[in-house]
């Protein structure tokens, strides 16, 4: 059994086969899939494949560093509404991504902030967007952890001292498929840790790994990510899966 921890399956993109993709990702062993908000443009689509699937999907509450503009504070009253409202498994995706655009800097740091003390109120962990934001973004979680915190750097494809530095913090180091990619040397730095660091995750649509790279990502490509780690650490897809699972369940409670 696999856990696709992050997944924004309920995308436009699958729009026309969603229903296919999610039997495809089960096919494969994926038997639980996390799926991250956007903004309020994304939350109804998001809890109705939640709704559609409650023993496969499972979605979280947040707003996305991308989506961070003058109107943040309206999209982080619809944050908190929603977590009054119903079951959610974590907050994300939150973070900082200062890669498209710098403007909204500050905002997009409160913003996080604030989720962060979201998830410490309601008790959940975070999924963590970082881009060209390393050390911004580990600032704000060193400040903020008091030993309650916990989460996913989602997409983690930093230098082996900065994959130090996010597992002393207590978090976890979400792998997709930049593991897969001939020019990466993401092997060489998750190799320098234990692999009991490690949770999967796609973030389908984007990403797509080895032999899919350049073609529409789904869920069900995770299995290509799990077996790329096997290689690196010379162990079997088995135990890969083992662990990570394990590690996915503990943190969501799912
Ligand atoms: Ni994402």
């Amino acid at each position: 059994m696999l856990i696709d921890t992050h997944s924004h399956i309920y995308s436009e993109e699958f729009l026309h086969d969603r229903d296919e993709a999610l039997q495809r990702a089960y096919s494969n062993g994926v038997k639980k899939i996390v799926l991250p908000n956007i903004d309020s443009g994304s939350i109804k689509h998001m809890l109705d494949l939640a709704d559609a699937y409650p023993h496969l999907c499972y979605p979280l509450m947040g707003l996305h560093p991308t989506s961070v503009d003058e109107d943040y504070k309206d999209e982080l009253q619809a944050v908190e509404y929603w977590l009054e409202k119903r079951k959610f498994y974590g907050i994300g995706e939150i973070g900082i991504d200062l890669y498209w655009d710098t403007k909204f800097v500050n905002e997009q740091k409160e913003a996080f902030r604030y989720q962060i003390q979201l998830a410490k109120k309601y008790n959940l962990p975070i999924v963590i967007h970082v881009r060209n934001s390393f050390d911004e973004t580990l600032e704000i979680v060193a400040e903020e952890q008091d030993g309650s915190l916990r989460g996913i750097f989602h997409c983690f494809s930093g230098e082996e001292t900065e994959a130090k530095k996010v597992i002393d913090l207590g978090f976890l180091l979400g792998i997709g498929g930049v593991l897969t990619f001939k020019n990466s040397s993401l092997d060489e730095v998750i190799k320098a840790v234990d692999i009991k660091n490690l949770v999967l995750e796609t973030d389908t649509p984007y990403l797509a790994p080895v032999p899919k790279r350049g073609k529409r990502n789904e869920s069900a490509y995770i299995v290509y990510v799990a077996q790329k780690i096997a290689e690196v650490y010379d162990v079997s897809v088995a135990k890969v899966a083992e662990i990570t699972t394990s590690n996915a369940r503990n943190l969501f409670g799912i």
